[in-house]
């Protein structure tokens, strides 16, 4: 069959099992089995898909079908304009979180001299995908990233090697803070992407999200506020006088979780709104010596 026919087939398909970017997955994991970019299946239409492609292409699309994600089907995702290694050990990154990034590369750019080296933290890191990009684009700051997954945290480190980075990130496998309990009053920035999801939410997750994401990835507990609440307490301390605290959030935790961080001593608390408008990052200082109650 031709390249058109297969994206065709494959379009049906996925179509009849409720795919709603039927056409898209079809043509990004066509172009993936090729190894060829999506633009070259438009210019070559005709050109024939050899037998054992054809095959692989098949195991893919009927995976798709069960909604096993384009990113795990695939193992990259791209995020903030970087490629990243992603294995179902964990979260694929999200464009939601290129808010908070964004925001904290903003803070850098802003509020700190050139010459300044800043030490942050990215807790829970995952793929890496805060801590890459954040060493990728702010070229003076030292990053300590934990998760408490060492599989997850092997494909971290993939991803700093791949981004060449991994001279600027030291990995620590632990429970949030606990790896970093040295660090008395060090950090510049406090950075997660926690898990947020609330007992309720977490029956209730799409199948592409639920059955193949990993829980550990998710589960924020009963109302998804357990881990920033253990953040506040167990990090203040770590802070420097002035240091950022951002993280990102669902997009319904704004009020509650604004109110922990006022009260674990944090001030001038911002919200701010993802692509979609949705609120999605709480970002706040901890309070000068002088401003300290
Ligand atoms: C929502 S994911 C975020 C991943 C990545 N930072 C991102 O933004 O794409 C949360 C991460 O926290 C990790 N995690 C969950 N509980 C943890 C804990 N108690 N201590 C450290 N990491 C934890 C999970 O393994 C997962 O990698």
């Amino acid at each position: 069959m031709t390249r058109n026919e297969w994206i065709q087939w494959a379009t049906k398909k996925l179509m009849e099992s409720a795919i709603e970017t039927a056409r898209l997955d079809a043509e990004v994991l066509l172009a993936h089995v090729l190894h060829i970019e999506r633009i070259q299946l438009h210019i070559y239409p005709e050109k024939e898909v050899d037998q054992d492609l054809g095959e692989q292409y098949k195991v893919l699309i009927s995976r798709r079908q069960q909604q096993c994600p384009v990113a795990y089907l695939m193992g990259m995702k791209e995020f903030m304009g970087l490629p990243f290694q992603v294995t179902p050990d964990v979260l694929i990154p999200r464009p939601d979180t290129e808010t908070l990034v964004e925001a904290v590369l903003q803070w850098v750019k802003e509020c700190r001299s050139e010459e300044e080296e800043l030490l942050m933290a990215d807790i829970g890191t995952g793929s890496g995908a805060i801590a890459v990009s954040l060493a990728y684009y702010a070229t003076a700051i030292q990053i300590l990233a934990t998760d408490l997954s060492p599989e997850a945290l092997a494909v971290a480190k993939s991803n700093a090697v791949r981004n060449g980075v991994s001279d600027r990130i030291r990995f620590y496998a632990g429970d949030l803070l606990e790896p970093l309990q040295h660090q008395t009053a060090s950090l510049d920035a406090l950075i997660s992407n926690p898990p947020y999801i609330t007992e309720d939410e977490m029956k209730i997750l799409p199948v592409s999200v639920g059955e193949y994401e990993p829980s550990l990835a998710l589960e924020g507990g009963k109302d998804g506020l357990d881990n920033y609440r253990r953040m506040l307490r167990e990090g203040m301390c770590l802070l420097k006088p002035g240091a950022l605290v951002a993280f990102e959030m669902g997009w319904q935790q704004g009020r509650m979780l604004k109110a922990l961080m006022e009260a674990a001593g944090l001030e001038n608390l911002r919200i701010l709104q993802d692509l979609t408008g949705l609120d999605r990052v709480v970002m706040g200082f901890k309070k000068n010596w002088q401003s300290q109650d």
